[in-house]
């Protein structure tokens, strides 16, 4: 079995290429640069080098294929955050339909199903309908909750300021997920034959956390059980996000998602259960946190 995955050397893609590989599939690895691309192919990976806004690149490692794990790579510093991600998408729409992909396993966001309100989520409602537009294309959409890597950027924070510092609201739970658990479950549909059509599923972690309750979490676990979480004015958020290297577009858009999260707008449309849950809890990412933390 071929299987192309982009985004090969980060998060979702690094875990889900090892696990194909494990599986024995023969795996296209897509990114930018050899040399990030050569752990993956010292373990046997295909390094495929190019870019993942070029459609004629993207469409020889989908040619014969059987599937294909496909991402909207995103950078902080974009100038025009939206229209970057409407030229990758269409990009990469182009490159399926030419290369007649016959199956894919696109990772989204809950809060895909709002078309605004809802910051660089949007980018990825108008892609999802992009692809659910591309006859003969089984294809079945991860719509995952926010990952706990977002919190690694959070320890630097700590360590200057004693706190972690966010413009979400404290007491609002929200599905937060390992993002080796969307992996996990993105390789096992990339392995299975058995689905076709298209579908969404949502990923929801083992339970929702409020920013409150990871704050308590992360803190127990660096010795500073009174670390406080603070809930920062939207204007000071979007300049703090400017200093960090975000766009300002991007920065604007952060903070509208942190809005639509306080207001719980950001949610499983499908309610919980065992189905949409994963096994990898806060709590357990926080150990790995808390050592990295000790080890800077
Ligand atoms: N963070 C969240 O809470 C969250 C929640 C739900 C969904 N998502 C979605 O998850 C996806 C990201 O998944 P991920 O975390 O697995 O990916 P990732 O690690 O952020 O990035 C994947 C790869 O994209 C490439 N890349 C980085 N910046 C780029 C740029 N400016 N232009 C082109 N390529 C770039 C890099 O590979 P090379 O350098 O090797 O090319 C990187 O390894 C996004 O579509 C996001 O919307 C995120």
């Amino acid at each position: 079995m071929i299987i192309t995955v982009m985004g090969a050397t980060g998060q979702t893609g690094h875990v889900i290429c090892t696990r194909l590989l494990h599986a024995g599939a023969t795996v296209r690895a897509l990114g930018r640069s050899e040399e990030k691309l050569a752990p993956l192919a010292a373990l046997g990976a295909e390094p495929w080098v190019g870019a993942p806004d070029d459609a004629a690149f993207l469409a020889r490692p989908f040619a014969g294929a059987d599937a294909a794990y496909l991402l909207l790579p995103y950078g902080l510093d974009v100038d025009d955050y939206l229209a970057r991600q409407r030229e990758q998408s269409e990009a990469m729409v182009e490159a399926i339909r030419a290369s007649r992909l016959p199956r894919a396993v696109a990772l989204s966001s809950v809060g895909a199903e709002l078309a605004s309100g809802n910051g660089p989520i949007r980018s990825l409602h108008s892609h999802e309908a992009r692809l659910r537009g591309i006859e003969g294309l089984d294809l079945l959409i991860l719509r995952a909750g926010a990952f706990f890597e977002n919190f690694v950027p959070a320890l630097g924070v700590i360590r200057e300021h004693g706190m972690v510092a966010d413009a979400m609201a404290p007491d609002v739970d929200l599905p937060m997920i390992a993002s080796r658990d969307i992996a996990e479950a993105a390789a096992q549909a990339l392995l299975a034959t058995d689905w076709h059509g298209q579908r969404v599923r949502e990923l929801l972690g083992q339970r929702d956390l409020s920013y409150a309750e990871a704050t308590r979490i992360i803190g127990a676990r660096i010795g500073q059980p009174e670390l406080p979480y603070v809930q920062m004015p939207q204007e000071e958020m979007a300049g703090i996000l400017a200093g960090a290297g975000f766009s300002a577009s991007l920065a604007a858009l952060y903070v509208e998602l942190a809005q639509a999260i306080s207001d719980g707008r950001i949610r499983s449309l499908e309610g919980r259960d065992a189905s949409n849950s994963t096994p990898t809890a806060f709590e357990a990412f926080a150990d790995e946190l808390a050592a990295l933390y000790r080890s800077a």
